[in-house]
């Protein structure tokens, strides 16, 4: 039985792991801390928080003497530490506060871990750090590069992969200095439920049902590989069950794909949803579909994001021969589920697009759009 810190517990991928975790492990304790940002939602943890297993806690990582409390207080003996600012367009608009949590606060979790797990004279007791970063930190690939391996150079180049690749140094760090059992994660894109609606496959689902432009960064030909989230969760699982300590180990699905392509998919698939369901067209008038028009029609292409990475691509080899990670979901089912589960969700989505997030994304659409 283990007792769990998760931060960043009410963000996309915190959120689908803490779900993950009390249905597979129902035994073990898990405490959700997220400092509620405009990514954090704590309606996504409605169901968690039924669970007499789940505590969520209101604060943030930069704040060492609650980080120590909290450990103390639950008895923790292993943190997964998802909590970061991660959208790469508001680091190229205002680094500092990728900074400050990215390598500030993941230094503070490092603190904090350090100061309540490390006994007098120099023994740990029992734990485990797990740190969750990114493929971004090996930078970018030409098309026909081999793919990223854990021994791949760091070469960060915006500032959200630079911030996150400083916190897995200082990870790195705490493991060879103090001796702190740390393991790390480095994955590529993930797409799923709860994923907030700034983010490439989202923002297209949603602006189809709304009408609204498609906007393509660039020619549309950079490539990322996608992942579902619960994917990245078993990985996370694995390292942190059967790992190495201190190693470092990628995630990925194997799953390339250029941006206008899957923009296209999404497209064809929304299409085909409003055309089989009369509500759906009743509901979103707007929609291309309810017009008997094309959501392919909204494509938009606009000023290129400034440093934009060509392609990343993740060769997954060592976890998959030492832990025997493979995912689950294929591209077809995990899109699949991903484009119902906004369907059904519209309160959700509609909750986290406040106003803040509609001025955000109307001075993008402006400034990409005067170029
Ligand atoms: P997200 O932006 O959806 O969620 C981040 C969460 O962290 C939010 O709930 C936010 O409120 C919280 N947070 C931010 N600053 C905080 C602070 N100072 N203290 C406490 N909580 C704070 O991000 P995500 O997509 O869920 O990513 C989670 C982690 O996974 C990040 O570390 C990211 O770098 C990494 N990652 C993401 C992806 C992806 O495709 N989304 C892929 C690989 C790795
Ligand atoms: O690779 C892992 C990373 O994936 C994570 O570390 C980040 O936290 C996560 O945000 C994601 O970063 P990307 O920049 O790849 O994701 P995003 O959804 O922002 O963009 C995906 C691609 O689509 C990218 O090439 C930029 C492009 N894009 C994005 C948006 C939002 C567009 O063309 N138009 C858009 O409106």
């Amino acid at each position: 039985m283990s007792n769990l810190l998760v931060t960043g517990a009410a963000g996309f991928i915190g959120v689908n792991f803490v779900y993950y975790w009390l249905e597979k492990y129902p035994d073990d304790r898990v405490v959700g801390l997220d400092a509620l940002t405009y990514a954090g939602n704590l309606a996504s943890l409605t169901d968690a928080e039924d669970n007499p297993k789940f505590r969520f806690v209101h604060g943030d990582i930069r704040d060492q003497a609650l980080i120590e409390s909290l450990l103390k207080e639950e008895a923790i003996d292993t943190i997964v530490h998802f909590a970061a600012e991660s959208h790469v367009d508001r680091s190229i608009s205002g680094p500092d506060a990728f900074i400050d949590t990215n390598i500030i606060g993941t230094h503070t979790m490092l603190k904090a871990a350090r100061a309540v797990w490390q006994n007098e004279g120099g023994s740990w007791q029992p734990h485990r750090f797990h740190h969750v970063s990114t493929d971004e930190v090996y930078g970018s690939l030409e098309r026909e590069d081999p793919a990223f391996t854990e021994t791949t150079p760091y070469a960060p180049s915006s500032p959200y992969s630079a911030s996150k690749a400083a916190s897995d140094h200082l990870v790195g760090a705490y493991h060879h200095t103090y001796g702190m059992e740390v393991s790390i994660s480095n994955c590529s894109n993930n797409y799923g439920p709860y994923q907030f609606p700034e983010k490439l496959i989202p923002l297209v689902l949603i602006n189809i049902l709304y009408g609204k432009s498609l906007p393509i960064y660039g020619d549309g030909k950079n490539i990322r590989d996608w992942l579902y989230v619960d994917d990245h969760a078993r990985g996370i699982d694995l390292i942190i069950k059967k790992g190495r300590i201190g190693e470092t180990y990628n995630i990925g699905g194997h799953n390339e794909w250029q941006n206008i392509d899957i923009v296209h998919l999404i497209c064809d698939m929304m299409d085909e949803h409003l055309a089989k369901n009369p509500v759906l067209k009743t509901k979103y008038p707007e929609s291309p579909a309810s017009k008997a028009e094309k959501a392919r029609s909204l494509i938009t292409y606009v000023k290129d994001r400034p440093g934009h990475d060509q392609r990343y691509a993740i060769d997954a080899t060592k976890t998959t021969n030492e832990l025997s990670y493979k995912p689950v979901e294929t591209f077809e089912s995990g899109i699949s589920k991903t484009v119902q589960w906004y369907l059904d969700n519209e309160s959700w989505w509609q909750a986290v697009m406040d106003g803040s997030y509609q001025q955000w994304m109307q001075q993008q659409y402006k400034d990409r759009q005067a170029s």
